[in-house]
């Protein structure tokens, strides 16, 4: 890896040029700069083996945001998504982010959650008691079904257990705690927790059914920081942006909107890199619940400078190892580009994203308004849709912009005078 992520007027590149410039900062090879270029690059055999049923790809555009100043470090961050404006929108507030240091970020260890299913205990909290005195031969079994995860230091390390009151009565619930190291880890959790059930079943004398991780990843969050100087933003920006935390802390219907716009930025590298969106977005949103109030993702506050404070702290179940991350080629060309070397360090680096992603909406949502940066793009798709092609695209786009009528009827219009008059 070479050079600062700060790449001014990337965006004015051409993809050619674009490419160009990660390859240098991340030295990619010939073969990883051409599968960046193909429209799929997974081989059908290799999607047919994923899941069932293939009968063919959905190919989505790869970005590449920029500017990110994380733990001192310079990342390039590979971002897969079929909205327009995204990628621009963390680069920018990437690089306001720049001035006060960029992001710091922390973490808890990579440990995730295996709940075991307990129910028809005579004695639930006896049931309880004797679980919890036979740890040791629980915690051997489960660590049996994975000796390289064990070999790497990681592998079930806990076991705790709670009684639970249900409207069909009480249940137990034993909890193994798994350090995943640089996996996910559902395979891992999910078959240690299969494997300990008839332990489990033996100790209680009760009947266990689900067997399974918990989403709900609150033993591995990941958090990062930033500072905006107010010369950045403005004083009425920064005011701005803690009115609008404001409401999306008091209201759930803007709640949702607010934890969105943080999901735009985490799950569209959990896509280039092949991680599990579904996991990401259920635990998340049931973190931001876990008061019993939906709540925003991030906060927002003034310091005794008048800069804007910005934090995030979510679940962060990613992986390197074990999964999709480690065989899709282009996944792989990713995690090249971000230049990580631990799940943990990608997952503070998708807190850092999802961060930015948050400031860059309630900056423009407290100014502007979020449409003005959509135009750009929309027009050009417009012009694309009426047939424009080459440098015809832009001139259609900056007209429709100029006449402020984003229209596909004016796109058409405008591309059937310029093709008559032969530009
Ligand atoms: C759009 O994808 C995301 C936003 O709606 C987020 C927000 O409102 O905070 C702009």
């Amino acid at each position: 890896m070479v050079g600062s992520s700060e790449l001014p007027s990337f965006y004015k590149l051409t993809v050619r040029e674009r490419l160009e410039a990660v390859r240098k900062f991340a030295n990619l090879t010939d073969e990883e700069e051409a599968l960046l270029q193909q429209s799929c690059a997974l081989p059908l055999d290799q999607a047919d083996r994923m899941i069932e049923n293939v009968v063919g790809f959905m190919p989505l555009p790869l970005g590449v945001a920029v500017n990110f100043l994380i733990n001192n470090r310079n990342y390039l961050i590979p971002m897969v998504i079929e909205e327009t404006s995204v990628v621009a929108a963390a680069s920018h507030a990437a690089k306001l982010a720049r001035t006060r240091g960029g992001f710091i970020t922390s973490s808890t260890g990579p440990y995730m959650i295996g709940q075991i299913q307990v129910v028809g205990v005579a004695d639930p909290y006896g049931a309880r008691m004797a679980i919890l005195s036979e740890k040791k031969e629980i915690l051997d079994k489960a660590n049996e079904q994975d000796p390289v995860l064990v070999s790497l230091g990681g592998g079930a390390k806990d076991v705790e257990v709670k009684v639970i009151e249900t409207h069909v009565g009480l249940m137990v619930i034993a909890e193994l705690t798994v350090d995943c190291k640089d996996a996910m880890g559902a395979n891992a959790v999910n078959t240690m927790a299969e494997a300990v059930a008839p332990i489990i079943e033996r100790i209680t004398g009760g009947k266990v059914y689900l067997r399974i991780i918990s989403n709900l990843a609150t033993k591995r969050i990941a958090r990062a920081r930033v500072v905006v100087a107010k010369e950045e933003l403005g004083r009425e920006v920064v005011d701005g942006i803690v009115n609008a935390y404001a409401f999306a802390a008091a209201d759930p219907y803007r709640c949702a909107t607010h934890n969105k716009g943080v999901m735009n930025g985490v799950i569209a590298v959990a896509l280039a890199t092949g991680n599990d969106t579904r996991a990401l977005e259920a635990g998340a949103h049931a973190y931001a619940a876990r008061s019993g109030f939906y709540s925003p993702l991030t906060v927002w506050e003034k310091n005794s400078d008048g800069d804007l404070v910005g934090t995030i702290e979510l679940p962060m179940a990613v992986g390197l190892v074990g999964g999709v991350t480690a065989i899709h080629p282009v996944a792989k060309v990713a995690v090249k580009i971000l230049g990580v070397k631990t799940a943990t360090e990608l997952g503070e680096v998708m807190a850092a994203v999802g961060l930015a992603q948050n400031l860059a909406a309630l900056r423009a949502l407290a100014s502007e308004g979020i449409q003005k940066g959509h135009m750009g793009l929309h027009a050009r798709n417009l012009a694309v849709m009426a047939g424009a092609k080459g440098n015809m695209i832009d001139v259609v786009a900056e007209r429709m912009i100029r006449e402020k009528a984003l229209k596909f009827h004016r796109a058409k219009e405008l591309v059937e005078e310029l093709t008559k008059r032969g530009k």
